[in-house]
């Protein structure tokens, strides 16, 4: 009888699994994970004198996550390692921040920062209104970062 239960039990637990990962499936991201990335959050300075505090590594504007989530916005800037492979634009996805916000968070890659300088893989900052906003703990966290190099 033990025996039964017991796999019942894991019968359901196997099926609440794939039920909850199933729930989802569009929160996942595809491509090359990098573990243990520390995501910090920057915001735009429009008082600033030096445009670099408020546009991108080309001159356009930043586009924040509020903005995003807002539907003011169709992606939103992040800044990472000059000297890295990925290109302006490259995009890039965190499954972390997908499933906070509860959609997918699509996040491409147009601003450097001296921060960020030699960190390669392990940093990326993700651009938000205000220093408020900068404060969540969802945009100050380590997260799993994917990218497609
Ligand atoms: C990430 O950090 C955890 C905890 O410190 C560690 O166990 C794990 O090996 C790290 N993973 C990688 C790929 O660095």
């Amino acid at each position: 009888m033990s025996h039964l239960i017991l796999s019942l039990s894991i019968v359901f637990l196997l099926f609440r699994a794939s039920f909850s990962d199933a729930i989802r499936p569009d929160l996942s991201c595809v491509g090359r994970p990098h573990a243990n990335v520390t995501l910090t959050a920057y915001y735009p300075d429009f008082m600033s004198e030096d445009e670099s505090d408020y546009l991108d590594s080309r001159g356009k504007k930043l586009r924040t996550l509020q903005e995003f989530l807002d539907g003011r916005a169709s992606f939103v800037t992040v800044a990472m390692d000059e000297v890295f492979r990925l290109k302006y634009g490259s995009v890039v996805c965190i499954p972390e921040l997908n499933e906070h916000f509860g959609k997918m968070i699509p996040l491409q890659v147009r601003d450097h920062g001296p921060n960020l300088i030699g960190k390669g893989y392990s940093r990326l900052d993700i651009c938000v209104r205000s220093e408020a906003d900068s404060y969540d703990t969802a945009v100050n966290r380590m997260v799993t970062l994917y990218t497609t190099v």
